[in-house]
């Protein structure tokens, strides 16, 4: 997922896509180049599946719109991972809040401290990538979207070193991870 990929990867990636753009009429929908750049997403990433990716894309208002072209879905797929990065945050906060009704585990507890650590940082992180996204830096987009990445899979780690301990955050961490991956997987295809 980093930048850097030998040539034979990036036209293993960028062909693909080049001759499906080079096939598109005038009149071709939205739902194509999404579907176009998930197929690429999920050969190029494993941990990627097809249909989140699809209906990640596909779920907002602004599809059409941010769907003319790559660099413009690539804005979407930014805000949607800033969207639930903020939402995992304030999940985390209002599940320390309510420590004080229902008693959480102790080592849960800590565990939630670091997460909500981690998510703070990775809020700072999305907007960063956002920023250099924006202003076609992508080195440096990619280096503070890995670090949003790496936030959710240290996050889940954390629960997973202790046995019997059951991750409230599986769900949103793997959220985190796959929209990152799918930002990750458009900005190679764009260098
Ligand atoms: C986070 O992303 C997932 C997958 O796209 C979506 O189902 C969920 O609604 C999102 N949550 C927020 C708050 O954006
Ligand atoms: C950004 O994502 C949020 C949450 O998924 C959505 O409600 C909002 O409409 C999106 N905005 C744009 C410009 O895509």
């Amino acid at each position: 997922m980093r930048s850097h990929h030998p040539p034979s990867l990036f036209l293993l990636i960028s062909l693909p896509l080049f001759f499906s753009f080079f096939t598109l009429q005038p009149t071709t929908s939205s739902a194509t180049l999404i579907r176009d750049t998930c197929r690429q997403c999920s050969k190029t990433d494993p941990n990627l599946d097809y249909e989140f990716c699809t209906n990640s894309l596909e779920s907002s208002p602004y599809s059409r719109r941010y769907s003319s072209d790559l660099h413009q879905l690539g804005l979407l797929s930014f805000n949607l991972t800033r969207h639930n990065v903020t939402s995992t945050r304030n999940f985390i906060k209002h599940l320390l809040k309510n420590n004080k009704e229902k008693k959480l585990d102790p080592y849960v507890k800590a565990c939630l401290n670091d997460c909500l650590e981690l998510y703070t940082e990775a809020l700072r992180s999305i907007k960063d990538a956002e920023k250099d996204y924006k202003a076609k830096e992508y080195d440096d987009a990619n280096i503070a979207l890995s670090s949003v990445n790496d936030a959710s899979t240290t996050c889940e780690d954390g629960f997973n070193e202790k046995e019997k301990v059951v991750s409230p955050l599986t769900k949103r961490n793997r959220y985190t991870f796959q929209l990152t991956v799918i930002s990750l997987s458009i900005m190679n295809m764009l260098t």
